[in-house]
């Protein structure tokens, strides 16, 4: 796609033989708008979601129509910052159980595979976030931690497709208890399989089966997982490669006292940090390509697209298109420093926009920001060699080998 962009720009069509048909490919933000705001009751999913569907049923990441909008309306109260507010110590001990081992990899001159802890440590939250304390019993049960196959199996095939099957039987029975047992949640704080169970839909007063409620479990945990933890590999390879860059980052960690439990408010107060993340977000879009299809006939990039067209459009081309963003390839920071104001909108989206938008963005920028304010605290990263990197373009922006990294232990700068 980049050799086809730096020939044919904005908008171009390619030929797909699996799919006998031109997939069309749109990059301008203008398009973007159309696709996904001002005309966005003519595009269905598109690519691809047919395969996702195999995995997640009828979750919002696939459904559609009325179906969609019942879901997505029960579900936007869970994700409202008042609740995310209440996972603060979960994330914080995730973050402290892999701190632990990295000190121990630190004083033992270990390297770290910051794209295998990434993984694990982003699954710990969503998961604990989904099932509260039945995580320890569905472990107990099972003897084994049966979502470890998320983070051991990079591959998403059908042998992936078998093994995910069996642990949509295992949430299904938790499910089902916990909605026997009155569907209170596991622990002390809000936990979605509970939020689900009691949900209500505002219209029409019904609530969510045992099956939906598996289906958005399940995607809850495949589109929250891989995504931050890709966003956060790639934020420590770019601080890795720009020194100057962590130097800042550093200072502004330093100048805010270590608190136990950040809250979701004092890590969003820290600016140079949120422009971090946002920027390697904007070279390294974790959902690099969003697919849809025509309904009607549309105008796009000055061509009249025929109904029941494949259109893509790519975060990752959008996010470096040269008439929006100078110096596109670096990674600078601060030019997020008068983002919001400044920008043409849809030239930045790595959460999509418009209604199918993530609903978990918050979330994500939470867990992330907790996660650079604990650990770029305590240690500076270098990558072991310094191989080209490239990419395993799928359904996310992955390396296409692990980063591992050496740490070294910081010494705080005193503001
Ligand atoms: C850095 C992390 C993340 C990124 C970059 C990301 C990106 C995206 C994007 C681009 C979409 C739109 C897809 C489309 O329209 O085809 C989306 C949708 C979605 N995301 Fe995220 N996401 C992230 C984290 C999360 C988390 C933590 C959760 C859940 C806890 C989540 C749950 C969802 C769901 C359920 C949808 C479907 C929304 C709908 O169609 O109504 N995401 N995400």
């Amino acid at each position: 796609m980049r050799t086809i962009y730096a020939q044919l720009g904005d908008a171009y069509r390619v030929y797909a033989p699996g799919r006998q048909s031109h997939t069309w490919v749109f990059n301008h933000p203008d398009d973007v708008r159309r696709i996904l705001i001002s005309n966005h009751k003519n595009y269905a999913k598109g690519v691809g979601f047919d395969r996702i569907k195999i995995l997640l049923g009828n979750g919002i990441i696939v459904s559609e129509g009325e179906f969609w909008k019942r879901q997505r309306r029960m579900l936007q109260p869970t994700f409202h910052r008042r609740v995310l507010a209440q996972f603060d110590t979960l994330i914080a001990r995730a973050n402290d159980r892999l701190l632990a081992e990295w000190d121990r990899k630190c004083e033992a001159g270990e390297p770290v595979d910051v794209t295998a802890d990434m993984s694990t440590m982003t699954l710990e939250i969503i998961l604990g976030a989904i099932f509260g304390d039945d995580l320890a019993a569905m472990h107990a049960e099972t003897g084994e931690n049966p979502f470890a196959v998320l983070t051991e199996e990079s591959e998403r095939d059908l042998r992936f497709a078998y093994s995910f099957h069996k642990l949509r039987a295992l949430i299904g029975r938790f499910v089902a208890r916990r909605r026997a047992a009155g569907g209170k949640p596991a622990g002390d704080g809000p936990d979605y399989v509970s939020m689900m169970l009691s949900a209500k839909d505002k219209e029409t007063g019904t609530g969510m089966t045992d099956k939906e409620v598996v289906d958005e479990i399940t995607t809850m945990v495949i589109a929250g997982h891989e995504t931050t933890a890709s966003a956060l590999n790639w934020t420590w390879f770019l601080l890795g490669e720009h020194p100057d860059v962590e130097a800042r980052l550093h200072a502004e960690i330093d100048a805010d006292p270590e608190v136990a439990v950040p809250s979701l408010q004092h890590v969003e107060e820290l600016p140079y940090s949120n422009m971090v993340i946002r920027e390697a977000m904007r070279l390294y879009p974790p959902v690099w390509v969003i697919s849809r299809k025509t309904i009607e006939a549309d105008q796009l990039g000055g061509f009249t697209v025929p109904p029941g067209t494949d259109v893509f459009f790519s975060p990752y081309f959008v996010h470096r298109h040269p008439d929006f963003w100078s110096d596109a390839e670096k990674f600078i920071p601060d030019r997020f420093e008068r983002f919001e104001e400044d920008r043409p909108k849809l030239t930045y989206l790595p959460f999509s926009a418009g209604a199918h938008h993530c609903i978990g963005e918050t979330l994500a920028i939470f867990e992330m920001l907790v996660h650079l304010n604990r650990f770029a605290r305590r240690f500076s990263l270098r990558r072991v060699d310094s191989d080209p990197v490239s990419f395993e373009a799928l359904i996310n922006l992955r390396a296409t080998r692990p980063f591992i990294m050496r740490l070294s232990r910081r010494t705080r700068n005193q503001p």
